[in-house]
Order: C-alpha cells, then structure tokens, then sequence
C-alpha cells in the first residue's frame, strides 16, 4: 500500500479522492500498490463526511510522515502551494499538481529539486484540464521539432465567447452566465484578462523548447473588450472570435501571445465551443495534430492529476526526465508576427474607404445595417506595420487580429 496526502479539497482535491476511490481496482492494477489517501490538508473539518478523520490543518504532519510517498497539490494559487510544494519534493515525495500559476511562476526551481531528490514533479493537469496534452508532448512527440503551439486553453472565456456568438449576448451579460453556472469566478479577471491562458501557453512553450519561459514576457490581451457588435459582424463574415494563446518557433526565435483573435469556419479551432478546450500542435514532421476535450471542471482534472499519480508510483526513486532547464528563453515582441486585421471605424464606407486604404492598403469593407460605423479587413501585414499604420487613422472603434486561412 502506498500513502498518500491531498493538500487543498476543493473541487479538484475532492476530485481526486473521488477518482481514487472510484478506479480503485485498475489503479492499483497499474502502480502494482494499493493507493491510500492518508490525509488532506484543508482549512475547514467535513465533519460527517468520509474524510472526516483524514483532515489536518498543518502541513508539517505530511512533510514530516516518512510513509507519505506521494502528495497532490490542488490549492491553487501560490501561497502556501509554492513552500509546500517545496518542502514535499525537499522530503523525498513526489507531488502532481493542477496549478498552473505555480508551474508557470516556479516550475524550473520545482523541477530541479524534484530532480535533485529523485522524485518528481508532474503537472499534466495544469494545462488543458483533463486534455492529455504535456506527456504527449514529451513522449508521442519526442522525435517532432514543434512548429506551433496553439490553443483556446481557457474554457471560462470560451463559454462566454460561444454565448456571445450564438446568442447575441454582450459581454457583461454572458459573464454572468459563466458565473451563474460556476465556470466563471466571482472576481474573473484571471481568466478574462486573458493571464490563465498566457501561465499556461508559457508552460507549453517551455515544453516544447526545453527552457524556461518568464509568462511575464508573453504579450496578453484578454476578451474585456470584445463586444456583442463584434459578433454581429463576425456573423456577416461567416468567422468568430476566440481568446487563443499560441507560440510560434521559426528560424531560432520565439513569438507568443495570448489574444482574441478571429477565426475562420475552416480553422479547426472554430469549433471548440462552450467551455471545451483546444490544442493545435504543429510538427516539422507531424504536420499538424489537435488534442480536444474537457478543459476544466472537476472530474476531467482530477483524471489527470491520477495520471500523474500513476507515473511517479510506477517510478520509486526515479526521477523522469520531463521538464526544461533555467536557460531563460527570450520571447520574442508580438510586433514581429504577421496577421490580417478586422478594424471598425467610425463613420460611413462610402466616404472614408479611399482615406482607408491609402493608409491600411488593400482592404475588404464589411458594412451592417443601421450603423454608424463600417468594418474593415486588411490584408496580412505585421503587427508593427499595423500599429504604425493605425496611428495614422481616426475614429479606430475596434480591432481584432485575424487569421482566416485554414491553418
Ligand atoms: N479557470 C480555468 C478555465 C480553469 O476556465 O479554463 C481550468 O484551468
């Protein structure tokens, strides 16, 4: 029998006991143990519940139980996870987790003392909830030299984006919703402000070229600003509006962002609705492969976490190669990545479009009825160009990075 600690019974935690207990049989069949959860680390008690005897409230009990092989980390956030998480490997346990701000914020040190110590340090959940997205990376896709990351890595964000297309719902009103039904926090600025995606593109990206990436340097634009009249014209143009986080690796250097961006019917993204998740990979041999399913949500996560779990007891005192290093990679600025622009302008078509394009160039007007305004599309130019061009133009109400062609 192998024990083990759960720090923080929230919905993920419970999660995992409930997934324990539930694949009980296979999961032992697996690791070749019995997994026991011996105790979970939470503020509140749970009296008459299961897990009544199985609370503590201080965390020395687990680092200081030598029979405490392994411990999940399903706080969130970065303190106490990141100490904790800290003095778990520094004890000789392995620890999965599903926090992403902690893997983005400290993974190469996590990573290098897990190292140090012979155990691990697994975060499969962190990224694409319940998706298999991190392990595939390092194994299906070992021989792969990856092209492209990108991804609708945030499904808060997506429900609300796929209310507002298929409803006509303004962004405030489609919030509500997504908080309503519990997808949405009551303060979501995490993932609204577009900083759940950008932690976990910088993790993937980290991945795929082996280094450490500082998320701080990654340019992130969230969905606060995309509005219902947006989708009224991405209706009329047959495309969509989706917050895609998305690394790019071409000739040595390295573009990232996190940003709504609109896309096309023959994107494969376009389809990823409601709170669903969506990962395209790009492979210099592979071409391109998408990983797709429930990015959030309890049971999905906690599936992952499991994995996780699984992987480090099959490997005692081995520490699996599966992380980057501390050379920091250098992210390159946005401005150097070319993109279409959707641009709303005030005023009408018929007078502005000649002033239009002696500025932007060529562009495609889209024009709805009963406005006081008319959009346009530019053809493919850098983000440099755009901003150059842009200061040139008056009475910009909206603009949104576009890629259209199917990728
Ligand atoms: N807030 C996150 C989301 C949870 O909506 O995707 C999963 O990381």
């Amino acid at each position: 029998m192998i024990k083990v600690a759960v720090m923080g019974y929230g919905t993920v935690g419970s999660g995992v006991v409930e997934v324990l207990e539930k694949n009980k049989e296979l999961i032992a069949k697996k690791t070749g143990h019995e997994i026991f959860v011996k105790y979970i680390l939470d503020l509140r008690e749970f009296p008459g519940t299961p897990i009544e005897h199985k609370i503590v409230h201080d965390f020395s009990v687990i680092e200081k139980d030598p029979e405490i092989a392994m411990v999940v980390e399903t706080m969130g956030g970065l303190n106490p996870a990141y100490p904790f998480v800290k003095a778990s490997l520094e004890a000789g346990k392995h620890v999965a987790t599903s926090n992403k701000a902690l893997v983005a914020a400290h993974g190469t040190e996590l990573l290098r003392i897990a190292a140090e110590h012979k155990v691990n340090f697994f975060f499969e959940a962190s990224v694409g909830g319940g998706i298999p997205v991190i392990r595939p990376l390092y194994t299906s896709l070992a021989g792969e030299e990856i092209e492209e990351i990108t991804g609708i890595l945030n499904g808060t964000t997506n429900y609300i984006l796929t209310k507002m297309d298929k409803t006509g719902e303004t962004f405030e009103a489609a919030l509500r919703e997504a908080q309503d039904l519990g997808y949405a926090e009551r303060n979501p600025e995490a993932d609204v402000e577009g900083h759940d995606t950008c932690r976990k593109i910088s993790i993937l990206t980290a991945i795929a070229a082996g280094h450490e990436v500082n998320y701080e340097h990654i340019y992130t634009e969230g969905i606060t600003k995309i509005t219902d009249v947006d989708f009224e014209y991405a209706q009329a143009m047959g495309t969509s509006v989706k917050l895609l986080g998305s690394s790019r690796m071409k000739n040595g250097k390295v573009h990232a962002f996190t940003a709504p961006v609109m896309i096309g019917k023959d994107h494969p993204l376009y389809s990823v609705s409601d709170a669903y998740n969506g990962i395209l990979v790009k492979g210099n041999m592979l071409g391109t492969s998408m990983f797709y399913g429930s990015g959030a949500g309890k049971l999905p996560t906690a599936s992952a976490v499991v994995a996780d779990m699984i992987e480090a007891l099959k490997n005692p005192g081995h520490h699996v190669e599966m992380g980057w290093d501390d050379q920091t990679l250098t992210v390159s600025d946005l401005g150097g990545l070319s993109f279409r622009y959707f641009v709303r302008l005030k005023g009408l078509a018929d007078q502005r479009r000649k002033e239009v394009e002696e500025v932007l160039g060529k562009v495609e007007v889209i024009e709805l009825e009963h406005k006081d305004e008319f959009a346009v599309l530019t053809e493919t130019m850098t983000e440099d160009e755009y901003r150059e061009k842009a200061k040139r133009l008056s009475g910009i109400r909206q603009r949104i990075r576009a890629e259209l062609e199917s990728v």
